[in-house]
């Protein structure tokens, strides 16, 4: 049997794959857009690299020290400074099995990335979850709830599933408050989607201590399956971080498509370029249609239907066309989408008017 808190988890629930709508429905064209992943593909850089990626049958440098050492330099760190993940999601269950105990609280919004709640249930310890405002975090009401038990506060920005921004006001605000020895865990995901990036990275790090900034190469440079997220923080939360990842967590190939894609300008640019144009008008073009939606600082919205989430989930779908649930996402009545391409998103803009208004509208 299980432990009891394996056995009290709701696992967690990823987006449904395009092979899934394709037995269920038959279409021969499915445009996916529930996972926030890269339109545009991956990095070529990163793929050619992948292509040569050799010796495989040797465990090979599980320090990572030059990719580090590189990933530091880009907010003015040492590699010191950085852990790498198979995906930041690893890092997110070390840094609950590497700070918690059972009983430990740890601050975070209610909705925000799902898995938080699952990683800190998991080792016993208590998600203190406080209602959003408006979509965005409430600092002020987390920062209320923070007591003599709480262990960490994760803030997700931009927050998935709502894609809202906190502003640079209230990430002072916070640093000025927070208590220095609870663990701030700051995830940013979607930070390349961003443009203001509301507090400097080795200011935090440095400055305040006690820190992790989690980041990931699944989204703006296209690299979801490869499984490559790395955290920033202080070097002694990096230090035990270090010593409870799995030993060779990151793979080879993952460090090597992961190394040429920080050489991939020119892709990385063309993504958030494209990202930035076709969020705004796809955003645009629902609100004219009396939708609401959120501001979105990353590469998918949350937006409004006036019927119910599931019941605009499963039309879309129907029309060939895969989002998220806000009901799935503790978000009722909002669906979460994935920036496409224009010809995806004129798709999505489409079917959720027949999804909404009937197809003859
Ligand atoms: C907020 C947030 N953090 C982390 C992740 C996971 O990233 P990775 O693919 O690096 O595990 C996601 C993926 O959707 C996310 O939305």
């Amino acid at each position: 049997m299980s432990r009891p808190a394996v056995r009290a988890l709701a696992p967690y629930v990823a987006g449904t794959s395009i092979e899934e709508v394709r037995r269920r429905f038959g279409h021969a064209r499915i445009v996916k857009l529930a996972s926030n992943e890269n339109p545009l593909g991956s990095s070529p850089l990163a793929l050619a690299a992948l292509r040569s990626a050799d010796r495989l049958n040797l465990y090979l440098d599980d320090a990572h020290e030059a990719l580090r050492e590189r990933l530091g330099q880009r907010e003015g760190l040492q590699a010191e400074n950085v852990v790498l993940g198979h995906g930041s999601n690893e890092i997110v269950n070390t840094i609950a099995q590497t700070f918690l105990d059972p009983g430990d609280e740890v601050v975070m919004a209610d909705p925000t990335f799902s898995l938080y709640r699952l990683a800190v249930s998991l080792v016993g310890a208590l998600p203190v979850e406080v209602p959003l405002l408006d979509g965005v975090h409430d600092i002020e009401r987390m920062l209320a709830a923070v007591g003599p038990r709480t262990k960490a506060f994760f803030v997700c920005d931009p927050n998935n599933p709502t894609a809202t921004v906190l502003p640079a006001f209230a990430w002072d605000y916070l640093l000025e408050r927070l208590p220095p020895d609870v663990l701030l865990v700051i995830d940013r995901a979607y930070a390349e989607y961003l443009d203001t990036p509301g507090f400097e990275v080795a200011s935090v790090v440095l400055g305040r201590g006690n820190v992790v900034v989690l980041r990931t190469m699944s989204k703006a440079y296209g690299l979801a399956s490869l499984r490559f997220g790395y955290a920033y923080g202080d070097r002694e939360s990096i230090d035990w971080l270090q010593r409870v990842r799995l030993p060779f967590n990151v793979s080879r190939p993952a460090a090597l498509g992961a190394a040429a894609a920080l050489d991939d300008r020119a892709f990385l640019e063309k993504s958030i370029a494209l990202n930035a144009v076709e969020r705004s008008r796809v955003i645009g073009e629902l609100r004219e249609r009396g939708f609401h939606c959120y501001p979105s600082g990353a590469n998918f919205y949350a937006v409004t239907v006036p019927i119910s989430a599931h019941e605009a989930y499963e039309a879309l779908l129907e029309r060939g066309i895969i989002v998220r649930s806000g009901d799935a996402l503790r978000m009722p009545g909002r669906l979460r989408v994935t920036v496409g391409t224009n010809e995806e998103n004129d798709a999505f803009l489409a079917a959720l008017a027949g999804a909404t208004i009937g197809d003859r509208a």
